[in-house]
Formats: structure tokens, sequence, C-alpha cells
């Protein structure tokens, strides 16, 4: 197998950083990854790809049988697509390879023929963000830095400080105090993180973390970070290998930093534009209604400017009001065709449920898109014929609080959404204590058998 790699072994890909909106090809990145001359975002361009295109779907395939940590990988076997990294320093918890699903109910629910979801939460944080950090972090490791540092709503932080202690590199978390879910924050702790929990918002965790990576010698680990985007598109990369590349015509992604659909986006650019997909599919992006400037910059001001805010969810992965990588995800969604849509509080909730009750789970920020998709169905912009695949970010066991206090009907006590939260009735399931005797527990089989559950098995 080893002779076969390494004879249709293609030529490798070669990237430069280039400014996206003065167009500046800068040797190195500044510490901050903004744009010396004019304070943009940078990304990877690439000047040469490898050319015997189609042997790398096989090349990329057979890797998954070598036990090399690089092929078992699920970023690093794409690697001809990605920013070169010396293998010493490559640091992997083979992430990535994560599980296409069919979703039956939530397709019925939606009105679509074909529903199905990429699980990032499958992955070794049990979030999206390892298939970035694991290229990010190599960069750091190959660049001799001791310390590297984020800003987060919980799930780069905890992705950071795994990679990092991998790497024996110190890390520096910057939390929101009271923002972030425990399951997040145990991460961090236990990876042996210096978690500082700042009383403010993400946005201003980022103002912060910026002013530091001027004074100290800290690397950043934000989606600012170009390395982290290409380590992002091979999410993209492998769901069109899982499905035979044949594009969907739909996917769905949340937008919170906006650094993942800008990813996904720019995988599936640069697959068309390599011919390894004939079409392009439309990536639309689901914003939370309290947590929408995105949305907003789209809808209301025809994609001009950003308007940051003051963000409110309960998905406090994507409580974000600044999101960074804006343009780049404006490029995506224009190049793609697709569209931005936003959500309530009580169609996340919901859309989580229904995303659970199919046996898959995922955690609040995740459910938007199915929750997106029902409106985009409903506006006609997704047809029934049509194939969606729902790109889901983050492991249903992120965030048990907000589940737990779903399914006791607490979520919403108090607040403004607590009369519309009444739909959501059907979905609970409150668990149930009983005195510890048969009759009593067959007593709830019968009554569970009585009640019609609002989704059901087959
Ligand atoms: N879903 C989850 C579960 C997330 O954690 C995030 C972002 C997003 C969606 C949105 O992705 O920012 O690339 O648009 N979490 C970041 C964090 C901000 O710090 O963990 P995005």
């Amino acid at each position: 197998m080893e002779q076969i790699l390494s004879i249709s072994q293609p030529t490798e890909a070669a990237a430069h950083l280039r400014c996206i909106a003065c167009g500046s090809t800068p040797a190195s990145a500044a510490q901050d990854f903004r744009c010396t001359a004019c304070g943009d975002l940078l990304e990877f361009n690439f000047v040469r790809w490898p050319e015997d295109r189609p042997a790398l779907k096989s090349l990329w395939i057979q890797r998954k049988t070598i036990l090399k940590p690089l092929d078992q990988s699920g970023v690093w076997r794409f690697r001809e697509l990605l920013p070169q990294i010396p293998e010493e320093d490559v640091i992997t918890l083979r992430e990535g390879n994560t599980p296409l699903y069919d979703l039956p109910r939530c397709a019925k629910i939606a009105g679509v023929d074909t529903l199905q979801a990429k699980h990032q939460g499958m992955n070794p944080t049990a979030s999206f963000k390892d298939t970035g950090m694991t290229i990010a972090a190599s960069s750091a490791h190959q660049q001799g830095f001791r310390w590297v540092a984020c800003a987060s709503t919980g799930n780069t932080s905890a992705s950071m400080a795994a990679y990092a202690a991998r790497g024996n590199m110190h890390s520096l978390v910057l939390i929101p105090e009271g923002k972030i879910s425990w399951g997040k924050l145990s991460q961090s702790l236990d990876y042996g993180a210096l978690t500082c929990q700042l009383r403010t918002d993400f946005d201003g965790c980022v103002r912060i973390l910026n002013e530091l990576v001027r004074r100290k010698p800290v690397y950043l680990l934000n989606s600012v970070n170009p390395y982290r985007i290409e380590g992002q598109k091979t999410a993209a990369i492998e769901l069109m290998e899982q499905l035979e590349w044949e594009s969907p015509d739909h996917i769905i992604v949340p937008g919170g930093n906006l650094g993942n659909s800008s990813a996904i986006g720019k995988a599936l650019l640069e697959m068309h534009g390599l011919k390894l997909i004939d079409r392009l599919p439309k990536l639309s992006i689901i914003q939370a209604q309290g947590a929408n400037p995105f949305y907003r910059t789209v809808k209301e001001f025809g994609g001009k400017k950003l308007e940051s805010m003051t963000a409110h969810t309960q998905a406090t992965a994507i409580q974000i009001g600044n999101p960074a990588s804006w343009k780049k995800a404006l490029r995506v969604l224009n190049e793609t065709g697709g569209t931005v849509e936003e959500v309530s509080e009580v169609e996340i909730a919901e859309s989580k449920a229904e995303i659970g009750a199919d046996g898959i789970g995922c955690e609040p920020a995740s459910a938007v898109t199915l929750a997106g998709l029902k409106k985009l169905r409903k506006t006609g912009f997704v047809k029934e014929g049509e194939s969606v695949v729902l790109i889901l970010t983050g492991h249903l066991l992120k965030d048990p609080d907000f589940t737990i206090k779903f399914h006791r009907g607490d979520l919403f006590a108090g607040t403004p959404d607590e009369q519309q939260a009444g739909q959501t009735t059907g979905l609970q399931r409150s668990p149930v204590v009983l005195d510890p005797n048969l009759g009593a527990v067959i007593a709830a089989l019968e009554a569970a058998e009585r009640t019609k559950p609002k989704i059901q098995p087959e």
C-alpha cells in the first residue's frame, strides 16, 4: 500500500497569504493576522494545485487504511489542498472523518425529501473547531511559539487547549464570564489551559486579545488565523467524498464569527475550480435572531456594512455581535447563490429537540440549521425535491443544561418567549421520578403508550 501511495503521490500545492480587501501579499502575517496595509483579513491564495486531480480522490480514500497518524486524520489526508507544514510539527488528534447521517424525521418536519447532517460534533473535542485547530496549532508549533491564545464562546477554547497540550505549548483562554456552557469550560480546565473568565461578552474578549498579541509573544488561534480556515475546509471536502462527489443542492451552516461558513464556502469554490465537483451547492447561513448582525448586513444594508450589536441568545456558542469574517462569508454566500436567515430562541430549542429525536442530537447553536431550513422551505428558497445537508457543529453533550431545562419546561420561564414556548411541549421528555416498584414502572410505560408524542418511531 505504501508503494501505491508513493507512486500516485501528486505534486504539492503552493499557497501564499493575501489580503481579502487590498490584495497585498505579505511574506508573513502580523501577530493579529490583519493586513498591515489596510487592516482587513488575510487568506491563503493557492498559486499552484496538484496536477493529477482525478488521482486525488482515490489517494484520499486509500489513506484511511494507512495507520500513520497523518493519514488517519480526516484533515491531513486532504493535505494536497492545504498549506504545507512539516510532518514533525503536525499536532493531530485524528480529527475529521465525521459521519454523515440521514435525518428522516427531521426531513418530514421540514418538508424535504433528502436531509442529511454532517456531524462535526463527532470530532475529538466534540466540535468542528478541531479541524482548523490541528493546522493552526501545528503552525504555532512550527514557528516555535510557547504560548497560544484565543477568545472564545467555549468550543474554540476547548479545542485549542487540547491541541496545545498535545503539542507541549501553553494556552491562554479568554471567555466571557457566565456566558459559556459548563461542559466547554470544563474541557479547557482539564486540558490545562490558563482560563480567564472576563466580565464582558465574546466581542469584549476579542478586543483584549487583539491588544495582548501585539504586546506579548503569543500566537493567536481565533478564526482570523487563516490556517484555521484552511483546516475547516476539509469538512466540505470530506462531505463531497461521502456524497461520491455529487453536490447536494443546499448546505446550511450556523453563523457566529463566520469563520466556518467562510471555510466551507472557500472549499466549495476551490473544489469547483479544480473540477472535483461539477456543481456548486448553495451555501446558506443561519443566525439567532438576538445575534444577527450578518443577517442585517445582507437584508438591511445590501452587504455594504456590518453594524455590530450586543448579542443575546441561549445558543451561547453563537452569541457574537461583531463577527470578524463577515466579508469572507458574504463573498461565499454571493458566489454560491446562498442566502441568510434568522431564527427565534423557541425555533432553535424546538429544532434541537427534533434533531435529538432523530437519534443524533447536537448543541443549540447547531440546531439553527434545521430551524433555518424550515423557514427557507416556507419562503420557497429550498424546494421539496432538493437535497439538503446541515452542518452540525457541536455535540449534544456540550450543553446539557440547555437540554435539561428544555425537557423540564424551564428554558423559557420568565423570558419574553414563555408563551411561544408552549408549542414545544409535545417534544419535552421530563424524567419521571417513581417509587422503586414494578407497578409504578409499568404504569409509566402504559401512560407513555397512550400519549401521542409529536415525533414517534416509524
Ligand atoms: N456552532 C458552534 C457549536 C460554535 O461553537 C460556533 C462558534 C459556531 C457554530 C459558529 O461558527 O463562529 O465560525 O461562525 N464558536 C466560536 C467559539 C466562536 O469560540 O467556540 P463561526
